[in-house]
């Protein structure tokens, strides 16, 4: 199993950043965690504040053929349609992860260019979140 685990735009703050919204762990705090479950999959984790970048990184499944993607494009989840395009030039399956539950925050979060092509969207359950989307991909593949 080959997962790409995507964080766009200021979530290399995280621990830093309104840390009443998204705590006060980092985001190598986050990789730690999700590499401890030592589920047998190959964890690639890629963060970027550019679009081009995470843009660039997608196409990638082309020639990486990952199994599956766990992305959180942070701001760029409510107005991005490059990176919504880039995901569909490529097929690549993903979950759309959101540490705060953006139904309860500001109106302008309450829409996803995402959220219609992803298999799955977690919203405010924290870090925990990714943790479920990478339980269930494992799941996926062994059928229970
Ligand atoms: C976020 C929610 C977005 O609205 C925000 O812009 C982020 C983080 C989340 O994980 O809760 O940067 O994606």
């Amino acid at each position: 199993m080959k997962i790409l685990i995507i964080n766009g735009v200021n979530l290399n703050m995280l621990g830093k950043r309104e840390v009443d919204v998204y705590g006060t762990e980092s985001l190598l705090d986050l990789e730690n965690k999700l590499n401890a479950l030592n589920f047998e999959a190959n964890l690639e984790f890629f963060q970027s504040n550019s679009e081009e970048e995470i843009i660039n990184k997608i196409h990638t499944h082309k020639d990486e053929k990952y199994d599956f993607g766990i992305f959180n494009f942070g701001a760029h989840t409510h107005t991005n349609i490059s990176i919504r395009d880039a995901i569909l030039s490529v097929g690549f399956p993903f979950y759309e992860i959101h540490i705060s539950n953006v139904f309860a925050r500001e109106e302008f979060r309450h829409t996803s260019f995402f959220s219609d092509i992803a298999k799955g969207s977690i919203v405010g359950f924290g870090f925990d979140g990714y943790e479920f989307a990478l339980t269930k991909i494992m799941r996926g593949k062994n059928g229970s």
